[in-house]
């Protein structure tokens, strides 16, 4: 059912034509479960083609549509449009910020995925793999405060402040990651990667903004994550004698000693 009309103010920029970023104010009379990227959606149909936004599964599961709406950021695939409508039924939607814009809503995102790549995320197995399979306890799991569902959206990267003065800090994402694989069992480099983050640009560099909680879409916790990765890269043998022999206290992954 079409609803009062709202007003959609898009942050526009192409680099072929424009000097600088400018607003531009679409109208639209939305259904009463319109989300933000229908909104986006229907003025790319109807109103202007040229309209550049990234966006694929619309489930909030591929991360792509990560924007700054209102000056937070958020997926725009999951977040309904009377949500972020003020008053006077406005909203602004502007890129994610800190990175550059490639064209409107569109950043360029290397600058995340090369912080991720450099905590190496993928699992470093043990020589021996188990014949069957790896065997991890559901208290093992739940030590991971599910930091394995962070679908990469790049919401809490542009969110943290420190990025915004230096792209050479890890970041919550990438940090997030490798917390994921320091406390995960089957992983073979703890220390190693402890060692790692203990350097210039790693969970030092850690402000404690917060904004990266408030960012995620997924209610997850680099913060803690990061804290905790402090915290261990503090006393790296006795974590790495501990979790040798799966001792690990679940709930409260540094309180081994
Ligand atoms: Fe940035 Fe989050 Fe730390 S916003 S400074 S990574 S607490
Ligand atoms: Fe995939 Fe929004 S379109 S997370």
């Amino acid at each position: 059912m079409a609803i009062e009309a709202a007003t959609i103010r898009i942050q526009r920029f192409n680099p072929d034509k424009d000097k600088k970023p400018y607003i531009e104010t679409f109208e639209l009379v939305p259904e009463r479960d319109t989300t933000v990227l229908d909104a986006l959606h229907t003025i790319k149909a109807e109103r202007d083609g040229s309209l550049t936004f990234r966006r694929s599964c619309r489930h909030a599961i591929c991360g792509s549509c990560a924007m700054n709406v209102n000056g937070q950021n958020i997926l725009v695939c999951k977040t309904p449009l009377q949500d972020v409508l003020d008053k006077k039924r406005r909203t602004t939607i502007r890129p994610l910020p800190y990175l550059p814009i490639i064209k409107d809503l569109v950043v360029d995102r290397s600058s995340f995925w090369e912080q991720y790549l450099r905590v190496k995320p993928w699992l470093l197995p043990p020589a021996d793999v188990p014949e069957k399979e790896f065997r991890v306890s559901p208290e093992e799991v739940a030590a991971l405060n599910n930091a394995e569902t962070c679908i990469m959206c790049g919401a809490c990267y542009s969110a943290c402040q420190v990025i915004g003065m230096n792209k050479e800090y890890i970041g919550p994402h990438a940090l997030l990651k490798a917390f994921l694989r320091i406390l995960d069992p089957r992983d073979m480099a703890p220390n190693e990667r402890l060692q790692d983050l203990a350097g210039g640009d790693g969970v030092y560099r850690c402000h404690t903004i917060f904004n990266c909680i408030d960012a995620c879409p997924k209610d997850l916790n680099p913060t803690q994550a990061i804290e905790t990765l402090r915290k261990l890269a503090q006393k790296r043998e006795a974590f790495e004698s501990a979790r040798q022999d799966r001792q690990l206290t679940i709930k409260d992954p540094i309180a081994f000693d």
